[in-house]
């Protein structure tokens, strides 16, 4: 499969570099972009120095010839464009913001051309939103983009699988995401019940 990937700068940066990772450790070649506040958020939650781009993405996922990655200022990056064809498109995790943008509609960066073109292609399109609680605008926002088609999946982990580890609680929500996707090699609980 060929799926393009945005992350954005809501807290969960693990959702994004490991939803990223199954994919190309899956095989499936992925168009990423990161949006210049997930860097920031990057920066804070994995510690890692973010001054250099390009440098952090052959960091995180070194040794895939099946990665692009492309600036999140760059609107003629592939997958702005409705010609090339996705098998699906992944923001994640999904900003607020980001969300109020796709909402609207003002395809302000390469995050928001990839989502409209996704929309206008009908194509699958998950977003995974991650922030306690929620506004109503938040809401609405959510409920407009899941009525145009878009798959609202947020980065809720479930417990029943008794996960010991953070890497656990983010590959629950991973595995939803490929889920979604079709793919059936995937991290995480492969159903419920699990007894
Ligand atoms: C450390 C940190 C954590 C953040 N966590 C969240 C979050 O969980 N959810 C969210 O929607 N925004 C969060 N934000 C705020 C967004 O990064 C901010 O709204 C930003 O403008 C989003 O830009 P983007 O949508 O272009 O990535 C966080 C910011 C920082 C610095």
């Amino acid at each position: 499969m060929k799926i393009a990937v945005a992350i954005t700068g809501a807290s969960g940066i693990a959702y994004g570099v490991t939803t990223v990772r199954e994919l190309l450790g899956g095989g499936h070649s992925v168009d990423l972009t990161i949006s210049d506040s997930a860097f920031l958020v990057m920066e804070a939650e994995m510690g890692i120095n973010v001054k250099d781009k390009e440098q952090v993405v052959a960091q995180l996922w070194q040794g895939h010839d099946n990665l692009c990655y492309c600036d999140s200022g760059n609107v003629a990056a592939p997958m702005a464009s409705g010609s090339n064809a996705y098998d699906g498109y992944v923001v994640v995790p999904c900003s607020t913001g980001t969300m109020g943008r796709l909402s609207a509609g003002t395809s302000e960066n390469l995050v928001g051309r990839m989502v409209e073109v996704a929309m206008k292609e009908r194509c699958k399109l998950i977003l995974v939103p991650r922030e306690t609680p929620y506004s109503t605008i938040m809401l609405e926002n959510m409920t407009h983009l899941s009525r145009a088609g878009a798959i609202i999946l947020p980065a809720s982990p479930g417990f029943y699988h008794c996960p010991e580890t953070i890497a656990d609680m983010v590959d629950f929500v991973v595995g939803r995401i490929l889920l979604q996707l079709g793919i059936e090699e995937r991290p995480g609980p492969s159903g419920w019940p699990l007894v």
